[in-house]
C-alpha cells in the first residue's frame, strides 16, 4: 500500500478500440503489466499495430526512450477471454462501446471475475459512474476515468466520483496517474458529460448555430477556432483568460453576448440531416467536409504530430488558489 492508497501493479483494459489500445500502451510504457481484452480477435490484432505507432509517438514526444518503446509490448498480454484478462488485476479500465447496457453487463462480469480489492473504472464519455456501480457489489471502488483522444498524448484524465466512490479509490487513481505523467482532474460531483464534454458541447452548439444562421462557413469557423482563441486555450484555461483580460471586460462582454448565443436543447437539422443521409465524417468519406483517404490520413497525422510537439512542451499550471464560490 502506498500512502495514497493501494498499489496498482496489474491493469486490465477491456475494449481494444481507439481508446483501449492507447490506454494500454501508456501504462505498459511506464512499467505496468497490462492485459488487453476485446471480444473481437481481429480488433486485438489491429490493436498491435496501433500500440506500436502510439509508442513511437511517446518516443517523439520525449516521454519514453526507444528502448522502453521496444520493451513495452512484452508487458501487454492480449486475450479474448474476459475472466482471464482481469483475474489478477488491481485496476480494470473499461473502454467498450458507449452503450449503457453493454457497460453494465461488463461491470457485472468484472465484479464477479476481478479480485475483490480491484478498482473498476470506466472510460465512458457520458455515463455517470453510479450507473455502472449499481451493477456491482463494490460501488466504493467504481469510478469513471475519462480520457480524451488520443489517450496516450493528451495528459488529462477526468476522475469522476460516483455517489459512493471512496476517497481511497480517488486518491489511489490520482497517485497512479500522476506517477505515469498524466494530469488527473477530480470531478467531485457526477453530472452527465462530466466537465470536459459539457464544455466542448457548449462550443459545438454555438458553432452549429453560427453555421445554420449563415454567420460564417464551417471552414471559417474552424479557422477562427484554430488560429485564435483555440490556440490560446491549450496554454491558458478560461478562468486564467478571464483574469488576464480583466473581470470587468469579461462581465461587459458576457452581458452583451449571453442573450445572443444559442440555447437550443436539441441538435439542429444541419447535423441531423447529414447523419440521416450517411455523411458521418472521415469514416464514411464525407461529413461537414469531403474526406478522400489521403485527406483523412493527413488530418490524423496533423493532429498526432501537433499533439506530440505540444507534449514535448509540457503544460502550464494555473495558480492553486481561486475564489470558487463554494470556498468563500
Ligand atoms: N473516441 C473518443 O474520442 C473517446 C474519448 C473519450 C472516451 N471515449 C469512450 O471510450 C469508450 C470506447 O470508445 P472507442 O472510441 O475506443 O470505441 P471503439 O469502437 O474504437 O472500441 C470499442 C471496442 O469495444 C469492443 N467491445 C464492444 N463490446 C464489447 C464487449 N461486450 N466485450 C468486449 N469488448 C467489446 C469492440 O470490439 C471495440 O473494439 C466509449 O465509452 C467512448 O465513449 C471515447
Amino acid at each position: 500500500m502506498s500512502e495514497d492508497g493501494q498499489r496498482i501493479a496489474r491493469i486490465g483494459v477491456v475494449g481494444a478500440g481507439l481508446m483501449g489500445h492507447g490506454i494500454a500502451l501508456e501504462f505498459a510504457a511506464h512499467g505496468h503489466k497490462v492485459t488487453l481484452h476485446d471480444q473481437s480477435e481481429a480488433q486485438l490484432e489491429r490493436a498491435r499495430a496501433g500500440i506500436a505507432e502510439g509508442l513511437g509517438r511517446l518516443v517523439e514526444a520525449g516521454r519514453i526512450s526507444s528502448e522502453t518503446a521496444r520493451e513495452a509490448p512484452s508487458r501487454i498480454a492480449m486475450t479474448a477471454d474476459l475472466r482471464a484478462a482481469v483475474a489478477a488485476a488491481d485496476l480494470v479500465i473499461e473502454a467498450v462501446t458507449e452503450d449503457l447496457e453493454v457497460k453494465r453487463a461488463i461491470f457485472r462480469d468484472l465484479d464477479a471475475f476481478a479480485p475483490p480489492h480491484a478498482i473498476l473504472a470506466s472510460n465512458s464519455s457520458t455515463f455517470m459512474p453510479s450507473l455502472m456501480a449499481a451493477a456491482t457489489n463494490r460501488p466504493e471502488r467504481v469510478i469513471v476515468a475519462h480520457y480524451f483522444n488520443p489517450p496516450h498524448l493528451l495528459p488529462l484524465v477526468e476522475l469522476v466520483r460516483g455517489e459512493q466512490t471512496s476517497d481511497e479509490t480517488v486518491e489511489t487513481l490520482r497517485a497512479l496517474y500522476t506517477s505515469i505523467g498524466k494530469r488527473p482532474a477530480v470531478v467531485q460531483k457526477e453530472a452527465p458529460g462530466f466537465v470536459g464534454n459539457r464544455l466542448q458541447m457548449a462550443l459545438y452548439r454555438e458553432a452549429l448555430a453560427i453555421v445554420a444562421a449563415g454567420i460564417a462557413t464551417p471552414h471559417d469557423v474552424d479557422t477562427i477556432i484554430k488560429t485564435g482563441f483555440g490556440r490560446r486555450l491549450s496554454v491558458a484555461g478560461v478562468f486564467e483568460v478571464f483574469d488576464a483580460a480583466g473581470l470587468d471586460v469579461t462581465l461587459a462582454v458576457a452581458d452583451q453576448l449571453f442573450p445572443e448565443i444559442d440555447n437550443a436543447t436539441a441538435a439542429p437539422p444541419f447535423l441531423r440531416e447529414r447523419v440521416a443521409r450517411g455523411d458521418l465524417g472521415v469514416k464514411s468519406g464525407r461529413g461537414i467536409y469531403d474526406w478522400p483517404p489521403e485527406e483523412a490520413l493527413a488530418l490524423r497525422s496533423r493532429i498526432g504530430a501537433a499533439l506530440t510537439a505540444i507534449a514535448r512542451l509540457g503544460d502550464g499550471q494555473a495558480p492553486s488558489s481561486d475564489s470558487a464560490p463554494d470556498r468563500g
